[in-house]
């Protein structure tokens, strides 16, 4: 006897959507899964700081007298006769350690010029003569706005590298046919009664990309 093949039964709609329901949940739930990243903890990259904004920063130190009737600033200090007599030179004083004495009225000048205070006399830079301007060492009258020709009167050697641009800083342009080299002042750098530069804070390296110090992730072969 033969049987007959047996259709099989089609799967009742009920059961399918049953499946798929289960299936799409499934999915739904890894996909919040997957954005939770609760397998990879991956560790979110740290906001890197940024270079703190002093060390960008190109403006010189000092202000000089010219740098000062260019931006119209206050410029009292430099109105000698308004206080002084012409003609009457004030006396320079010293304490019994032979220690250069600074008037009140000047006491925003703190004398430091040289090891042994050895320039700290007001007469070897200023005109005794004529306040408003001053000598160089020979006794040329300098004008306030030249300050290197009074510098460079005593510091031969290193006015002739700040001319030919291996001291101090050099801005503008290196090809002369575009525009001229501008050098900063002597007094841009060094306060002319004190004029050791101190120690300064070093500037950061070259920003980093990524986190320069990251748990290392494997042991580090020895030096
Ligand atoms: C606000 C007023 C005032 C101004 C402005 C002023 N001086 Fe004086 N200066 C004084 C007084 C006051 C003394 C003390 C005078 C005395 O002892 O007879 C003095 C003293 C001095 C001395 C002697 C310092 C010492 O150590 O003994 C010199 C040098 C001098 N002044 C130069 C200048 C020059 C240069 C200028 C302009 C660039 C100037 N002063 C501008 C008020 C002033
Ligand atoms: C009358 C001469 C004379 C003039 C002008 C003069 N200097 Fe000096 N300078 C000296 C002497 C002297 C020393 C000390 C050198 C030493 O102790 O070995 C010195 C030292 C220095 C130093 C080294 C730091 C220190 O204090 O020892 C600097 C920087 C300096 N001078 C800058 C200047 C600048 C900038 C000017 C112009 C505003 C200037 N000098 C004008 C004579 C002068
Ligand atoms: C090494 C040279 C030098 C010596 C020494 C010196 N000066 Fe000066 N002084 C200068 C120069 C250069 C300036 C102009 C500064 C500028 O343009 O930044 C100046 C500026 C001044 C000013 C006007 C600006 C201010 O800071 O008040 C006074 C006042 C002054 N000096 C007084 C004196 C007195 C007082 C002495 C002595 C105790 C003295 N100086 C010693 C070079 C010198
Ligand atoms: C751009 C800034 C700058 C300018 C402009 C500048 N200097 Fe200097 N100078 C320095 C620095 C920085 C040092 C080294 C710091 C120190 O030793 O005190 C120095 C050191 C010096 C020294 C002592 C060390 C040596 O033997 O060279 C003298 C002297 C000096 N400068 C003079 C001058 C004179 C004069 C001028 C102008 C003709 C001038 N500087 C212009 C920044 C400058």
């Amino acid at each position: 006897m033969e049987t007959p093949p047996r259709p099989t039964p089609p799967a009742p709609a009920g059961r399918t959507n049953l499946w798929l329901g289960g299936v799409t949940l499934l999915f739904v739930a890894l996909a919040a899964m997957f954005a939770k990243n609760l397998w990879g903890h991956v560790e979110p990259q740290k906001p890197l700081p940024l270079v703190d904004k002093k060390f960008l920063d190109t403006t010189p130190w000092r202000k000089t007298y010219a740098d000062l009737v260019k931006a119209k600033e206050d410029l009292s200090d430099y109105d000698c006769y308004g206080c002084h007599e012409k003609g009457k030179p004030p006396p320079i004083r010293f304490d019994d350690k032979h220690k250069i004495i600074i008037p009140k009225e000047h006491s925003n000048i703190v004398m430091g010029h040289g090891s042994h205070d050895r320039n700290d006399h007001c007469w070897n830079c200023h005109n005794e003569q004529t306040l408003v301007t001053l000598q160089a060492r020979a006794g040329q009258d300098v004008k306030f706005d030249n300050i290197p020709a009074l510098c460079g009167s005593c510091h031969g050697p290193t006015y002739r590298d700040w001319e030919a641009g291996a001291h101090g800083r050099i801005s503008g342009y290196w090809d002369r046919k575009r525009g001229a080299a501008e050098r900063l002042s002597c007094a841009n750098c060094h306060n002319p009664h004190a004029p050791r530069i101190g120690g300064r804070e070093p500037a950061p390296g070259p920003h980093p990309l990524r986190d320069p110090h990251p748990a290392p992730a494997t042991a580090q072969p020895a030096h």
